[in-house]
């Protein structure tokens, strides 16, 4: 995700917290019709008030109605980990920083740390979980496994939701478009250039056809190599690229979890 596409569709907590702060924390949040379709069904001039306390409210996650209660103040990144079980998407930085937490809203890639849940209201929203699965993985995922661009795995969902996103809307592109699309998804583990070889697989592969007319791609067959030269199926890393399973500290939770990394 290029750092010019953070714009956010509505209220970002960012400017909710520099722009209502304490005040409307307490009081509630009251806000003008936007782009969600239960704010659209306000009359003109009429503000939606929210808040403080939780609100039950529908967000379309990965194709389907989901109903949660979150109070106003939640993030779409807190609504889908903690609500909705989906850890796919990481946190790490929330505050907008690294990337990790992309998701697509209408198939634009966004930091989800910086958008309420409220403003996703009537938006589609895709994870990484709804991109692809182990078994049926989207192209990207695939291509990701086969050049090796993925390391611990905290930033891989954010990346692939950035690549996925940066492919759809421009089939063909370059080297440095490539760069420039994920210029904001930071990876400690230095996994840039396989990050790059895979995006530039998958361009060579799909030519000009669309990504979402294609068929997801069969998990690869590809195995990690040990350090001692012997083969070895890699169980984990399909769940790291797809998001599914709590294979990072973080995602661990329960007894004897303090939930840090
Ligand atoms: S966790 Fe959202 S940008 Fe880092
Ligand atoms: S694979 Fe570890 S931060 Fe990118």
């Amino acid at each position: 995700m290029s750092s010019d596409e953070r714009k956010l569709p509505a209220i970002s907590r960012g400017s909710f917290i520099k722009g209502a702060g304490a005040v409307a924390a307490a009081a509630g949040l009251v806000r003008v019709p936007g782009a969600s379709a239960e704010q659209k069904s306000l009359p003109a001039g009429v503000a939606e008030s929210l808040g403080p306390g939780a609100e039950a409210i529908e967000l379309k996650i990965n194709g389907q109605a989901s109903k949660l209660t979150v109070e106003p103040r939640v993030t779409l990144l807190g609504a889908l980990r903690e609500n909705l079980g989906l850890t796919g998407t990481k946190l790490v930085c929330d505050r907008g920083a690294c990337g990790a937490c992309t998701v697509h809203l209408d198939g634009r890639p966004v930091t989800s740390c910086m958008i309420l849940a409220v403003d996703a209201r009537g938006h589609e929203v895709t994870t990484i979980e709804g991109l692809g699965t182990p078994v049926r993985m989207h192209q990207v995922q695939a291509a990701f496994v086969e050049h090796d661009a993925l390391q611990c795995g905290f930033c891989t969902p954010g990346m692939v939701m950035s690549v996925a996103a940066a492919l759809e809307r421009n089939p063909k592109p370059t080297f440095d478009e490539i760069k420039h699309a994920t210029a904001g998804n930071i990876c400690r583990c230095g996994t840039y250039t396989h990050v790059f070889e895979a995006a530039l697989s998958v361009v060579k592969i799909s030519g000009s056809t669309s990504l979402a007319a294609a068929e997801p791609s069969p998990t690869p067959a590809k195995t990690m190599t040990s350090r001692a030269g012997v083969a070895e199926p890699s169980p984990n890393l399909s769940r790291k690229i797809t998001g599914e399973g709590p294979e990072l500290a973080r995602d661990i939770t329960g007894e004897g979890s303090d939930g840090e990394v």
